[in-house]
């Protein structure tokens, strides 16, 4: 029992079951927000406008895959200086992310007794509900989601994958291994990038490597710069792809103290640095925290596909890096037993990062 438990990745420790926002969104049209969801603490923050020039690098993928030096040099910039990037021609056709926005649109869609057929069970961090709440105090964010963990596929639970829309399963199916085959082409230009010689280096650890897929809800709020749709945080995996759903935008990231909003261009994966890329390139990459905002009047969804290292893969700075190099992090357990960590603290921006600190 306990066996079979561990191997569907159900032990993960999961979050307080709390309201669903969606229903209290559709219920609140006059603005009586409970306090939990009030958050003063960013009233001050600065963003930058949205219409300024300050806005992440576009990388294209077609490029980079035909080893153009320039692109190449691009992206490095672009990991080194922000973190962040959109990724144009990545190669997953059109009509498998447009049917992955269809279907997730769908389900949102449903009446909420179908949803919570899928809800989380407690200490799962699988299925329909809201993450990272462990405590009655805490803060809560203006968003539902499903998040599912699609490799490796011993962790897959299908009790959680939606049957409604009927083709949903194959679609997810199809949307994961383009946006995984995506991460593994980025990470090979990064290998390049960081100067690791043996591809196997930074590869081998990536072999048979994780993959989860989160898929957000914003509902609109009436009191939207009250509320937050994602607290500041920085993503504890390797590398996330987002796609963005519909046309609201919703994403910031921090750079240089301010806000900076996501101009999603159309068909683009906005691509980011998680912790695991920091500390295996000892520092020269940076995962970098950010946010979601809510609309005063519409809803936004998005999908982000984190991938990470193999479960049994021990995190540190990678041995080839550290040649004339200080040591900027230390070698810590599995990322395994990093993600039970990381899945039983509140989202703090970048906190989760300071165990691999020395
Ligand atoms: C996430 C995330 C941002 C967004 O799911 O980790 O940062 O725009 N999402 O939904
Ligand atoms: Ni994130």
């Amino acid at each position: 029992m306990e066996e079979s438990k561990i191997m569907r990745g159900d032990d993960f420790g999961g979050s307080l079951p709390v309201a669903n926002v969606q229903a209290l969104a559709a219920n609140n049209s006059l603005g009586n927000i409970p306090l939990r969801y009030i958050r003063p603490e960013y009233e001050h923050d600065v963003v930058v406008d949205e219409d300024s020039d300050h806005q992440i690098p576009v990388i294209d993928m077609s490029k980079l895959v035909g080893a153009h030096e320039d692109e190449l040099a691009k992206l490095h910039s672009a990991c080194k200086y922000w973190g962040f990037f959109q990724l144009i021609n990545h190669g997953v056709g059109e009509q498998v992310t447009d049917k992955m926005k269809q279907d997730i649109e769908e389900f949102f869609k449903l009446p909420l007794e179908e949803k919570i057929s899928y809800a989380q069970l407690p200490n799962s961090v699988q299925g329909y509900g809201q993450a990272f709440v462990h405590s009655e105090e805490q803060k809560l964010d203006w968003n539902d989601m499903l998040f599912l963990i699609i490799q490796p596929i011993y962790h897959r639970n299908l009790r959680f994958w939606p049957t409604t829309p009927s083709s949903f399963r194959e679609t997810l199916e199809q949307y994961s291994s383009g946006v995984q085959a995506v991460s593994k082409t980025l990470l090979r230009m990064m290998a390049k990038n960081l100067g690791l010689i043996s591809d196997d280096n930074l590869l081998s650890m990536f072999k048979d490597g994780g993959q989860g897929i989160r898929m957000n809800y914003y509902p609109p709020c009436v009191q939207a710069n009250k509320v937050i749709g994602l607290t500041p945080h920085s993503d504890a995996n390797a590398l996330t792809l987002l796609l963005q759903v519909n046309q609201v935008q919703g994403l910031q990231i921090k750079n240089d103290g301010k806000w900076i909003p996501v101009k999603p261009l159309p068909g683009a994966f906005t691509v980011n640095i998680g912790d695991i890329i920091e500390v295996a390139g000892n520092g020269e990459y940076k995962s970098i925290e950010h946010r979601a905002i809510v609309n005063p009047e519409k809803e936004r969804l998005s999908i982000a596909a984190f991938h990470s290292p193999n479960y049994k893969a021990m995190i540190g700075p990678l041995p080839e890096l550290l040649k004339n190099h200080i040591v900027g992090y230390k070698t810590m357990k599995t990322y395994e037993e990093y993600l039970r960590k990381s899945a039983r603290s509140k989202l703090d921006g970048k906190n989760e990062l300071e165990g691999f600190k020395l």
